[in-house]
């Protein structure tokens, strides 16, 4: 079957980049970059991206690849697009913080991810799941939580640190969300707090200036396990480098809209 073809490669491809990034992280040789402000990115970042690309291109030739470092290629006769992130968490991993992932997804339509992979390397968690197969996390089968009633929920806000100038704005929406709801968290990493609303650890999601290769595998195993996900700004769709998001468990996804959108 395709899909699981393709699952299989990219769970493969996650596996090899997760044991290179662990080796890296002790590695003296590492080299560390500002590209814009508070926007890191290490040479393990480019070499993740690349063996990535090299173990999926030998068994999909004709498909295009759409990397956070690389950029998105054009070529590939075939409808397939993988977007990967090859380090997703990048200020954590050269921090020495647990909370980095390697994040691949797959689609045959734009924003429709049919398969995404998600793995924690320092945590030995992978998360994966493929349209109709189910969200995993190793044997285990993910779903989100039942929690419908936002003061008992815990939600992620993450302030916008490349882009202070929406500072303002985003702490007065975080201020109502922090008054409605049990608490909030932020653990550096897109892909891994999507992956945790499917595993029903975290109840809803907030960021705003986000990149496609942040959230397409998130979103494929949050989607698969029963959540939501949608543009935070119903006049702005989700784009290749723009995405405002907001996800939840599905149960908090029309008050967390209507709490973000009204202010
Ligand atoms: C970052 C992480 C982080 C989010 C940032 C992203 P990177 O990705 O997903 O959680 O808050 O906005 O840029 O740069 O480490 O790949
Ligand atoms: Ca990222
Ligand atoms: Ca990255």
């Amino acid at each position: 079957m395709e899909i699981e073809e393709h699952l299989i490669a990219a769970i493969e491809a996650a596996n090899k980049a997760g044991a290179f990034l662990l080796e890296q992280e002790s590695s003296s040789s590492l080299e560390i970059k500002e590209k814009h402000d508070n926007d890191y990115v290490t040479s393990a970042d480019g070499a993740s991206e690349r063996l990535i690309i090299e173990h999926l291109r030998k068994f999909f030739p004709d498909e295009r690849f759409f990397g956070e470092e690389g950029g998105a290629e054009e070529r590939g006769g075939s409808a397939g697009r993988w977007i990967i992130d090859p380090i997703d968490g990048t200020t954590n991993f050269f921090r020495g913080l647990p909370n980095y992932t390697v994040s691949i997804a797959w689609e045959l339509e734009p924003f429709k991810p049919l398969v995404g992979v998600v793995y924690n390397p320092r945590q030995k968690e992978l998360f994966h799941a493929a349209q109709g197969l189910g969200a995993w996390c190793g044997e285990h089968r993910l779903a989100v939580s039942s929690i419908s009633d936002p003061g008992k929920a815990l939600l992620v806000c993450v302030p916008p640190h490349r882009r202070h100038d929406s500072a303002r704005e985003y702490f007065a929406t975080m201020e109502r969300i922090f008054f409605a709801t049990s608490d909030l968290r932020s653990f550096g990493s897109a892909a891994l707090e999507l992956s945790y609303i499917a595993a029903g650890r975290l109840d809803g999601y907030y960021e705003r200036f986000l990149g496609y290769y942040d959230i397409a595998a998130g979103m494929a195993i949050l989607q698969e396990a029963g959540g939501t996900i949608a543009p935070a700004n119903d006049s702005l769709p989700f784009s290749d480098m723009e995405c405002d998001v907001i996800a939840s468990n599905g149960l908090l996804q029309t008050w967390m809209e209507r709490t973000i959108r009204n202010h």
